[in-house]
């Protein structure tokens, strides 16, 4: 091989290996992403996104924007209960504070926990 064409083969490559690079690079602007969930709340800020339009809750010590779940919910409105508030026991027992039952009274299923997991925004602050 003659030096031209071993200079062109090597630019080949690099500009290769460059654009390779920048479309593998993770995407920082992907929304997806960039949800810090290791971020500490109190539960006073928590408590100030407490209506249907901005709602938040802690449930088991994670803090959780399901705003835009509540539409969703196949539980109809009870989840407004949550908003602003520890929902722990709600969430997990469908029993209210004085032991009443909310619907069944029966704890939610997995597939209620694996949908939660994906509105994790942080954690509440000891
Ligand atoms: C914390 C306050 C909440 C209350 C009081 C509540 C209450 C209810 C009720 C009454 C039902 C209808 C079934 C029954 O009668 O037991 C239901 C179903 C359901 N809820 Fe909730 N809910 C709450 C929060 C949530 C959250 C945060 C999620 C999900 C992220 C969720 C997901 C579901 C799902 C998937 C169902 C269908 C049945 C099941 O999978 O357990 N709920 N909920």
């Amino acid at each position: 091989m003659n030096k031209p064409r071993i200079i062109i083969s090597s630019l080949l490559a690099s500009v290769l290996v460059l654009g390779l690079l920048v479309l593998l690079w993770p995407d920082s602007s992907d929304s997806n992403q960039t949800v810090d969930t290791s971020r500490v709340f109190s539960l006073v800020e928590v408590e100030n996104h407490s209506t249907e339009n901005d709602c938040w809750t802690v449930i088991e010590g994670g803090v959780y924007d399901i705003t835009s779940y509540i539409s969703r919910h196949p539980g109809g409105n009870e989840i407004l209960r949550a908003c602003g508030a520890d929902s722990t026991q709600l969430f997990s027992t469908r029993t209210d504070t004085d032991g009443n039952s909310v619907g069944s009274g029966q704890p939610h299923s997995p597939v209620a926990e694996a949908q939660l997991e994906k509105m994790r925004i942080g954690r509440v602050s000891e």
